[in-house]
């Protein structure tokens, strides 16, 4: 969860890497460092706080100078976040110095070990304690850094995306993961490290994203070496081509990524979609589904796994299949699932979803399913992703990079990608017509401009409901049937970027505890539009209404009764009731964007979060 860069080549290192550090901040963003080697000395900066403060930090007190840097954004695991904890660490000679996202899971075992041996430590965290024993390793066996590291790295439980310099040699970084995602980019006789390959997108095309339990030493003038750390075979790297743009990691004259991101949803769905759905021939065509579809159209069950934001798509998914390809659906927590020993059939088909395609909780849920002779599918964001390559077959969301810790363009994306699954699973089996298939992707080629409408028409209005509420301290989300996961969704974002608390729940379970809590004070966010159970959802705003409840209704355009009812009313367009969760999402990132905003809250990086949550 934290970031990790490094350089090294002809350039000054210092600017690549803390503009690097900036685009990998989404990562964590309680504490940075860098240091930078300048032919002779190594000198390190590190601080708690934002890589902002860095650069402060940096600004007269450490020198910039050399072509070798590595660098750290800290989401913290062991260690509370503060200067000596932040990364880079040093080993005990000083020769050595560390970047690590990961956890060494028994570092404290090894700590004690390398006390006894009488290695010191400054910081509380199993990083300073993997630096030592690569050094230990390297002075009892007498061995170079390369296989040090290996042979430290077979020492260890844990998880690890790391770069390792020695400055007796002063042209290589030492790399290896397991668990964490590590990209090297490779230049013309220069490299760069990092975790994703945003930090050098305007400097090589070419990356290298290391495999699980691989390592690698990068020599200047020498070919990449990739190894297997646990029994150091060779492996022919494969060298990728990237397909990302400066442009679409930068904010584009927007505040802050979330609201681009926001806004960049009509674009995204179309660009999910494009290709795959031809409306006139009346096709789906998905190479992930197309090669298997024996395998996924027979399956007995899917299970869908995901955590989160990718959890809440897998709920409305769970609708959207069982009602159009009859197909019986679960949805699990993979945090759950990877521990309750599940039940899973050689012919069950479990899905996968992730923006980041890294999450180690549905890492784990994937490895399990396979175990146990499972298909999986993934649903990915991030091309060449962990998760994208774990899995047997996948298909893209294609919604472009996300940045704001908060997802957005991530859950309606994975909503489209689902819904064309459904729906070719759906004509496979004969459980929809001709018609009523074609009719589904006509509403669905219409969906990026009623989102267009709905941020065109509606920002201002949600702007005023927003200074409204800002200063509540509850907030309940209500939706039935496909609407039931958005209102679940619509609290998560509200209590991650503006730190109210929220709830969502199904609109009829209110009457079974929740309405105890309704008083004048607490505003409930209903989604009411007129597809699905409306006058059921009416009854439940009128029981909140004679509770004095504040009701703010998000409800298909033209609507009455609800407006006569509300207090305020949000109107989306029309649309057929499995899309409706692609409307009525929109309001609901843009109440809580503002009602953040308006509280001064850090909307990209709230506390404590991270944008890629890869430990468990
Ligand atoms: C919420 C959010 C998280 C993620 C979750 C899963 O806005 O971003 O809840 O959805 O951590 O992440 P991915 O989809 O990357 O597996």
């Amino acid at each position: 969860m934290c970031g990790i860069v490094g350089y090294i080549g002809h350039r000054e290192a210092y600017p690549i890497v803390i503009k690097g550090l900036h685009r990998l901040e989404y990562r964590g963003y309680d504490s940075a460092g860098i240091a930078l080697f300048d032919g002779k000395e190594l000198n390190l900066c590190k601080t708690k706080g934002k890589v902002a403060d860095l650069e402060a930090k940096f600004n007269g007190t450490t020198s910039k100078a050399g072509n070798v840097g590595i660098g750290h954004t800290r989401w913290a695991t062991h260690g509370v976040p503060n200067d000596v904890n932040s990364h880079p660490h040093y080993s005990n000679s000083g020769n050595l110095v560390i970047i690590h996202n990961g956890i060494i899971e028994n570092y404290s075992s090894l700590k004690k070990e390398l006390i006894k041996r009488g290695y010191t430590f400054q910081s509380d965290t199993d990083t300073e304690v993997l630096v030592n024993l690569i050094e230990d390793v390297m002075i009892n066996e007498d061995v170079k850094l390369g296989k040090a590291v290996q042979i430290a790295l077979n020492q260890t439980i844990g998880a690890y995306a790391i770069t390792v310099f020695d400055k007796r040699k002063q042209n290589e970084l030492v790399v290896a993961r397991l668990g964490s995602p590590l990209a090297i980019g490779i230049g013309e006789n220069e490299f760069f490290i990092a975790s994703d390959a945003s930090p050098f997108i305007e400097f090589t095309n070419n990356a290298i994203y290391l495999e699980d339990g691989e390592m690698a030493v990068v020599r200047l003038g020498k070919e990449i070496k990739v190894r297997k750390i646990h029994d150091d075979t060779l492996v022919d790297p494969y060298v990728q081509e990237l397909q990302l743009n400066l442009e679409q990691i930068e904010k584009g004259g927007y505040d802050h990524f979330m609201l681009k991101e926001i806004y960049e949803q009509p674009s995204a769905i179309t660009d999910t979609y494009r290709g795959r759905m031809l409306v006139d021939e009346g096709i789906i065509r998905m190479a992930g589904v197309d090669d298997n579809i024996e395998r996924i159209a027979k399956a007995k069950r899917i299970l869908i796994v995901a955590c989160g934001t990718s959890w809440h798509a897998g709920l409305v998914a769970e609708y959207i299949f069982e009602d159009l390809a009859r197909i019986p659906v679960e949805v699990e927590y993979a945090s759950e699932f990877r521990y309750r020993n599940p039940v899973i059939y050689e012919n069950d088909v479990v899905i996968a979803i992730s923006q980041s395609g890294e999450t180690a909780d549905t890492m784990a849920a994937i490895k399990l399913a396979k175990e146990k002779g499972a298909f999986v599918f993934g649903v990915c964001n991030v091309v060449g992703s962990s998760i994208s390559r774990e899995t047997h077959a996948g298909a893209y969301t294609h919604a472009g990079p996300e940045i704001g810790v908060a997802s957005t363009k991530a859950f309606t994306t994975q909503i489209t990608v689902l819904t064309l699954m459904a729906l070719k699973l759906a004509k496979y089996r004969g459980t929809i017509s001709d018609s009523d298939f074609r009719h589904h992707l006509q509403q669905l080629e219409a969906i990026p401009a009623k989102i267009a409408k709905v941020l065109e028409t509606t920002n201002e209005h949600i702007k005023e409901i927003a200074f409204k509420y800002k200063d509540v301290s509850n907030c309940l989300y209500l939706g039935r049937g496909y609407n039931f996961p958005v209102a679940l969704e619509g609290a998560l974002k509200l209590k991650e970027i503006s730190y109210i608390h929220a709830e969502g729940y199904p609109a009829a379970e209110m009457k079974h505890g929740p309405i105890a809590l309704i008083d004048e004070q607490m505003p409930v966010v209903v989604i009411a539009t007129k597809m699905g159970h409306y006058d059921k959802v009416v009854s439940n705003i009128q029981e909140i209404k004679s509770r004095k409840g504040k009701i703010i209704g998000i409800v298909t355009e033209g609507d009455t009764e609800v407006k006569e009812l509300a207090d305020y009313v949000i109107e989306v367009p029309d649309t057929i009731e499995s899309l409706t969760p692609l409307l009525t999402t929109i309001p609901m990132q843009l109440l809580s964007y503002h009602i953040a905003v308006m509280l001064d809250k850090n909307v990209d990086q709230p506390r404590n979060l991270a944008k890629s949550v890869t430990v468990e």
